[in-house]
């Protein structure tokens, strides 16, 4: 009886295909229930003199059946089936790379970005998501009622006066109340807005604050810092335009277009992106309000400077030729594996 379940179990192995079987295979003799298992089991009720010799024989076919299994194995998966199949392996062929994690877009652009404002001598802060309505508000020259609030749809949070920062700029006053110019600072951060979402708005996305105060700073300097950053990031041809705009914090203010033209230099197939050839608004920007000064304790009409705001899913849209917002923050493989 032995005999015959050690010839069915090895024919079994023998025949069997794939590792599933093989599992199946394994349960039905070794399992906890398996056949040979409660073979094993039950040469307690026997007598010593049997008991040795079977048990001797049932252990011998237990090892045969395991090994038999591991073979199998070991011949299914890989080389052994290889060889076995085409008679030859090319040991040349290249292996399978690992998947493994790397930068998503938005912190490739926004390292790029920290290089080159470094480059120009700026340092990089970082301030906090969850803020005051103060910081928010209040220090930019948006005092409470005052109908520019409503640029900037905000989640407000259940403790009375915090938020969600809506825009990276109060890190702005935040740094200039412990730090006298002249300074220059960027800061990377994600914001909030409680919006609807369409292809290029998201209730949560990044910015980069630049803030640059001294003591004869011009729309020269401004103008001239912008235009470098984008030529660094873009390649000569950007081309980019100021147009008159508000804000608070700011006076004059303007918000700024870019132009990435299809010929980058990038050279991979464009044509497809609505968003190249055509001016797209990728800052806000301006001379810092001397409210703003007063408000961060710097004596009035001492300092001048410039600040702007940046989109950086509008720099990665335009870098890397995507044409919905959404995807960024989709999670989807298809997208994120392309970086
Ligand atoms: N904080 C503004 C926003 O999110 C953008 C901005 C505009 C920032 C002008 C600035 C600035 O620093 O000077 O809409």
């Amino acid at each position: 009886m032995l005999h015959q379940l050690k010839e069915k179990a090895l024919e079994a192995i023998a025949q069997a295909n794939d590792f599933k079987k093989l599992e199946e295979i394994y349960r039905q003799y070794l399992g906890r229930k398996g056949e040979l298992t409660k073979i094993l089991r039950s040469l307690r009720d026997i007598p010593e003199k049997e008991r040795k010799e079977k048990g001797n024989l049932a252990n011998q076919i237990k090892k045969k059946i395991d090994e038999a299994i591991k073979n199998r194995t070991e011949e299914l998966s890989g080389q052994v089936k290889l060889v076995k199949e085409k008679g030859w392996i090319d040991v040349s062929a290249p292996g399978v790379l690992p998947l493994e994690g790397h930068p998503h877009p938005i912190s490739l652009v926004q390292q790029q970005a920290e290089d080159i404002f470094q480059s120009m001598g700026f340092s990089v802060v970082e301030g906090p998501e969850i803020e005051t309505e103060y910081y928010n508000f209040d220090a930019l020259n948006i005092p409470q009622n005052h109908p520019a609030r409503d640029l900037w749809d905000t989640f407000w949070l259940k403790d009375i006066n915090l938020l969600l920062r809506t825009h990276t700029s109060p890190m702005q006053a935040r740094y200039m109340e412990k730090h006298q110019p002249p300074l220059r600072i960027i800061v990377p951060g994600r914001c909030f807005r409680h919006e609807a979402t369409d292809a290029s708005h998201d209730v949560q996305f990044y910015q980069i604050e630049g803030l640059m105060v001294g003591q004869n700073i011009s729309v020269v300097h401004f103008k001239g810092i912008v235009e470098e950053f984008l030529k660094k990031l873009f390649g000569p041809e950007v081309k980019m335009r100021l147009r008159p705009g508000y804000f608070p914090f700011t006076e004059p203010s303007f918000e700024v277009d870019i132009m990435v033209s299809f010929a980058d230099k990038s050279g991979t197939n464009s044509a497809n992106c609505k968003k190249l050839g055509k001016w797209l608004e990728v800052m806000g920007a301006g001379m810092v309000h001397q409210n703003v000064f007063k408000a961060v304790g710097y004596p009035l009409r001492k300092w001048q400077g410039f600040a702007f705001g940046l989109g950086l899913e509008r720099l990665a849209m335009l870098k890397y030729k995507i044409d919905d917002i959404r995807l960024f923050y989709s999670g989807d493989l298809r997208f994120l594996r392309q970086f």
